[in-house]
């Protein structure tokens, strides 16, 4: 089983994934619009134990997540929200649901930098709640009343998002350790060449783009 980002040409497989599973359906534009506006959040599990016939043949989509960042979050706290989330009945109670969240609240935190993730799901959904709740760490915050189209109440639930904050923060200290050791004062990295201490920067943050460059301090500006 492969777990990798979704990209744009599974939209139609993740659609008839989502229309098998749940009674919630979304336009293919409401995919794309997450595909395109937070590409790092939605993933999709692919089933590559019978290799394609064809270099046409389409992968086998067994399950997604479907994720955003919330755009005006109410409270004023960067957050990310689950769209939709589901596994096809052959696939279920393999991991791939709970592996599916977990790449997606990684990336909420690493990429953008969200404190929290939410998401509603419905009161009688026990194998949802069991997972939500009792498998990955979310708390109810509320119930929403009639939040679903045939009348059913929601759960509203969140799940705090720091521990994956903190893991960011403590390999980019060891990968600053690394650069020091290299100018030869601590840590264990290789010595740079020209023996100059080099910084670690984030860039573009703002805009989802979690890659770090180095930038050689030692230069004047120019
Ligand atoms: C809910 C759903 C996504 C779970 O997918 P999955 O891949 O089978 O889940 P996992 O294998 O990762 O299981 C995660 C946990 O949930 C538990 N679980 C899964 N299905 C369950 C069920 N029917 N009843 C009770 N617990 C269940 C697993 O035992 C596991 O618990 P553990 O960590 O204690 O071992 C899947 O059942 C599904 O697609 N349902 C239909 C769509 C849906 O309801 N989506 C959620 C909308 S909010």
């Amino acid at each position: 089983m492969d777990i990798r980002l979704l990209r744009s040409s599974d939209i139609p497989h993740v659609q008839q994934a989502n229309i098998t599973n749940l009674p919630e359906n979304y336009f293919c534009k409401y995919y794309l619009y997450h595909a395109l506006s937070w590409p790092q959040l939605s993933y999709v599990a692919v089933d590559v134990s019978r290799p394609p016939k064809s270099p046409y043949d389409p992968p086998k989509i067994v399950g997604y997540v479907l994720a955003k960042m919330e755009e005006e979050p109410t409270d004023g706290v960067q957050h990310g929200h689950i769209t939709s989330l589901s596994v096809m009945r052959t696939h279920r109670r393999l991991g791939l649901a709970e592996k599916l969240m977990k790449q997606s609240q990684r990336a909420m935190a690493e990429t953008y930098g969200a404190h929290y993730v939410s998401l509603h799901v419905r009161v009688s959904n026990h194998a949802a709640l069991h997972l939500y709740r009792d498998t990955l760490g979310f708390t109810n915050d509320k119930v929403e009343a009639k939040y679903y189209a045939d009348g059913e109440d929601a759960y509203s639930m969140k799940m705090d998002l720091s521990k994956y904050r903190l893991q960011l923060e403590d390999s980019e200290e060891d990968d600053d350790a690394m650069d020091v050791g290299s100018a030869g004062k601590k840590g264990d990295g290789e010595p740079k060449k020209d023996g100059k201490k080099k910084r670690k920067v984030k860039v573009g943050r703002g805009l989802g783009v979690g890659d770090l460059v180095e930038r050689n301090e030692s230069k004047p500006a120019s």
